[in-house]
């Protein structure tokens, strides 16, 4: 586990804290807020590795989040001090991450230097990379390469504007919350696969969340990142096409969608409302996939994880698979993580893909810094 943990990525450390490595045994909060969906996980590193303790979820209040920023942070602070009351979660050192679709990401390979001359030079790729003054966004930047004694040291840029990380960080102190990392959920999927999975010797896998309001995708090769992208569809659109087809307000809709109600219309109905929608869903991952394909015409993807909520839309992941020509599962954030006794494991496993970006938080730490 301890190796894990040095391997995670470190982005937007807002706060360093009182950091002292040795005391890991406090409670952490990761908090995932998404259009749709607050998640949160309860988590502690004990001598056994990292452990869940609780776990919950909110509706995000309607509208709060707007251009990828939390426009209304009272509103969902409100959300999130209630869910953390109501769960018993009194752990306040909190780990969140901002979207994927905000974050300007770029890879580049830079001279095997000093870690000074590394920083200068990666000053220097921001100011071109960047279309924002450099004082306006947050940076950050990890040397992927393992290798360390290699020429060139291969670096993950990431920027966001101080904007967008502010209103999620201001979000969690409203609700009383001490922000310790900000991170890009992208690397938070990552984190979640290098937890539960194994990459086999050259096997390319694509990490595909299925959020409400976009969806994104992460591909691996060997384990390590070579792409992201997102696309902007996501459950949310599949509720929508719901609505427009059967004529049925929303909530109804999505209570259709989650097989939770049927109202008075037959499985037939909804499954030719339903079925067109999650092929135009897979259309744009697709198209999305096709710009890895493209770009690295010898490669194949060898499998492909779902997650996020959108992940357990009926015949998403067998329709999938047949347009990617790739076996599609879904992912298991929790398949290697203790949870303890008081957890209500058989709701936690029944909505666990929901929890993955939560999950690959849960290992963040500030001392990683
Ligand atoms: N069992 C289910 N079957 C189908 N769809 C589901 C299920 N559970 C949740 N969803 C859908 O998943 C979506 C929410 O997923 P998630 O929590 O990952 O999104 P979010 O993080 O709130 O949104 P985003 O990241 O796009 O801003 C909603 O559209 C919801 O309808
Ligand atoms: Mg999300």
């Amino acid at each position: 586990m301890a190796g894990l943990v040095d391997n995670v990525k470190r982005l937007f450390t807002v706060s360093l804290g009182e950091l002292n490595p040795f005391r890991s045994e406090e409670n952490y909060i990761s908090v995932d807020i998404g259009s749709s969906t607050i998640k949160v996980i309860e988590a502690r590193t004990g001598t056994h590795g990292l452990e869940v303790l609780n776990f919950g979820t909110a509706p995000t209040p309607s509208s709060a989040i707007h251009s990828n920023m939390v426009t209304e942070p009272d509103l969902v602070a409100d959300a999130l001090r209630e869910l953390l009351e109501h769960k018993g979660i009194r752990a306040r050192k909190a780990v969140t991450a901002v979207p994927g679709p905000a974050v300007m990401i770029k890879r580049v390979s830079l001279p095997n230097q000093s870690p000074q001359e590394t920083e200068q030079a990666v000053m220097r790729e921001a100011r071109n990379f960047i279309p924002e003054e450099l004082d306006n966004v947050n940076l950050d930047y990890q040397v992927t390469s393992t290798e360390m004694e290699a020429e060139e040291l291969e670096v993950l840029m990431a920027a966001a504007k101080k904007d967008i990380v502010n209103s999620y960080a201001d979000t969690l102190r409203l609700a009383g919350l001490t922000p310790v990392v900000i991170d890009v959920d992208y690397f938070a999927l990552d984190n979640m696969y290098e937890l539960n999975y194994d990459p086999l010797d050259n096997q390319v896998a694509a990490l595909v969340n299925i959020g409400s309001r976009y969806s994104s995708i992460n591909i691996l090769k060997e384990g390590r990142s070579t792409f992201t992208g997102d696309v902007p569809v996501g459950g949310r659109d599949i509720t929508e096409a719901l609505v427009r087809d059967l004529g049925i307000p929303a909530d109804e809709a999505e209570r259709i969608k989650l097989g939770v109600a049927a109202g008075d219309l037959d499985e037939e109905q909804v499954s030719m409302a339903l079925l067109p929608a999650v092929d135009a869903l897979i259309e744009e991952v697709h198209y999305a996939l096709s710009f890895f394909w493209t770009a690295a015409t010898d490669e194949r993807i060898d499998v492909l994880y779902l997650s996020g909520g959108g992940a357990q839309t009926p015949e998403l992941a067998n329709r999938l698979a047949e347009r990617a020509e790739a076996p599609v599962e879904v992912s298991d954030p929790f398949g290697r993580i203790l949870i303890d006794d008081e957890v209500d494991v058989a709701v936690l496993r029944r909505r666990a893909s929901e929890f993955a970006i939560a999950m690959g938080l849960a290992v963040r730490r500030p001392v990683d810094k």
